[in-house]
């Protein structure tokens, strides 16, 4: 069967922190384009960069095939629970009903509390600050994990931006009993095997940078180290 449409979360992505390169989004929205293939495009944390913002949209190269997805939780407050799309005028109808059929309408209070936030400028001065803050976290977590982890023949990425990255365990180290032993030393991980579709790499983890202090992400790291001896 063809393909109705696909998803993707080319920037930061939940739950790896990886980021799709220029060349695979300029393939991806020439192959859309090629196919009549509709894009769905989701990008939560695409503000979230550290040193350089992440390259063009792929909605931005097929704009009559795709709906981006844009949200105000990463960025300002998930409490709020907003969000907006861009989509072709022709869906609009439809997305109407999907919107009404979910939840019949988003609160007019807080879309106009966010309409002020933007309009005084404090959402230009605030995501600053949180993308320095969420990088000096990111850098304190790699270091941890170089300083803690080293010979334990674990991996990991370097994310760009975004608030996770992605460890594999060591072979046959499994991630959901390794949780019990970490949340006793007091830190705790989403179990990679969450986030797959199909078969899962049990082996794998995601740790979150964000809400952690420096200091509790070098203890945490320190007590995951541990947890992970402990196991081997
Ligand atoms: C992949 C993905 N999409 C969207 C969102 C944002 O969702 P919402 O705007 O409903 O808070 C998140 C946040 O958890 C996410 O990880």
């Amino acid at each position: 069967d063809k393909a109705r449409f696909v998803y993707l979360l080319p920037n930061f992505q939940n739950p790896t922190g990886r980021t799709m390169t220029e060349e695979r989004r300029a393939a991806v929205a020439q192959v859309a384009v090629e196919c009549g293939l509709p894009i769905i495009e989701d990008n939560p944390y695409g503000d979230l960069w550290f040193d350089a913002p992440p390259a063009p949209s792929l909605s931005s190269r097929h704009p009559e095939g795709s709906v981006y997805l844009g949200s105000f939780s990463k960025i300002l407050a998930p409490g709020l629970r907003l969000g907006y799309l861009v989509a072709p005028k022709a869906l609009y109808p439809k997305l109407l009903q999907a919107k009404q059929a979910a939840d019949l309408h988003t609160p007019s209070f807080n879309q106009r509390v966010v309409a002020e936030v933007l309009k005084d400028g404090f959402i230009d001065r605030h995501v600053p600050t949180i993308r320095a803050l969420y990088k000096q976290q990111c850098e304190a977590m790699l270091a941890a994990l170089d300083r803690e982890m080293a010979g334990l023949g674990l991996s990991w990425n370097r994310p760009v931006g975004g608030m996770f990255l992605w460890v594999q365990l060591p072979q046959g180290l499994k991630a959901i009993p390794l949780l019990d032993k970490a949340v006793e030393k007091g830190v705790a991980f989403v179990p990679g095997s969450a986030f797959y579709a199909g078969a899962a790499n049990e082996s794998t983890l995601r740790l979150s940078f964000v809400t952690a202090t420096v200091d509790q992400i070098n203890t945490g790291m320190a007590a995951l180290a541990t947890a992970i001896r402990e196991s081997l």
